[in-house]
């Protein structure tokens, strides 16, 4: 796929615009037979709140075309409360990194942990699924500065193996 369309405008979009929190209660139906949340099913909750980041910040369909640096510190249990964040890291041409946090609170103690991580490449495309050009993200906080810079980094990681297959 080479087609690319260019954005009619480009808007000032900053993080905090497309910034995403989406709260979760694991249920019976959502762990394993250790009353520990699914890995599949947490994964599945990222890709969601990811995806909702991407499209948010680019006013586009966006399809998951990497996951990476997915790590489980730590088990989530039965009836914890999971809280997601996610922000897009930067945009390039056509993907945009999104960076997912997961925190799980235990409502009766009232401690929490953060349980996940992960960085998720999502692709503008267009109504032909063709990867289409997004905006510019703009990073204000030190913060968001210093992700923004790693994010460059992971991508030249995370794009070498696929350059030497071509
Ligand atoms: C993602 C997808 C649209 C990319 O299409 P493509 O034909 O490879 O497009 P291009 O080579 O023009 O690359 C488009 C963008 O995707 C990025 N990309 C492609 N493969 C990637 C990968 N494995 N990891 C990270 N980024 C990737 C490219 O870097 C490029 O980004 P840029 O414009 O910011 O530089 C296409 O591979 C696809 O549709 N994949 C399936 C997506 C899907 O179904 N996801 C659901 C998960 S099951």
């Amino acid at each position: 796929m080479t087609k690319k369309t260019r954005p009619i405008r480009t808007k000032r979009r900053t993080v905090r615009d497309s910034q995403v929190e989406m709260t979760q209660l694991v249920l019976p139906n959502d762990t394993n037979q250790l009353g520990n949340l699914l890995g599949g099913r947490l994964m599945e909750w990222m890709d969601i709140a990811a995806a909702i980041s991407a499209q948010r910040h680019s006013n586009r369909v966006c399809v998951t075309a990497a996951v990476d640096g997915l790590v489980f510190h730590q088990p989530i249990r039965l009836g914890e409360v999971v809280t997601l964040r996610a922000s897009v890291n930067r945009a390039f041409g056509t993907s945009m990194e999104v960076g997912v946090s997961v925190i799980a609170e235990n409502q009766l103690t009232g401690a929490r942990k953060t349980a996940n991580t992960a960085y998720l490449t999502f692709v503008a495309v267009d109504d032909h699924l063709l990867p289409v050009a997004v905006d510019p993200i703009i990073p204000l906080t030190p913060e968001q500065k210093r992700r923004f810079g790693e994010a460059l980094r992971r991508r030249t990681l995370r794009l070498r193996p696929l350059r030497r297959e071509k």
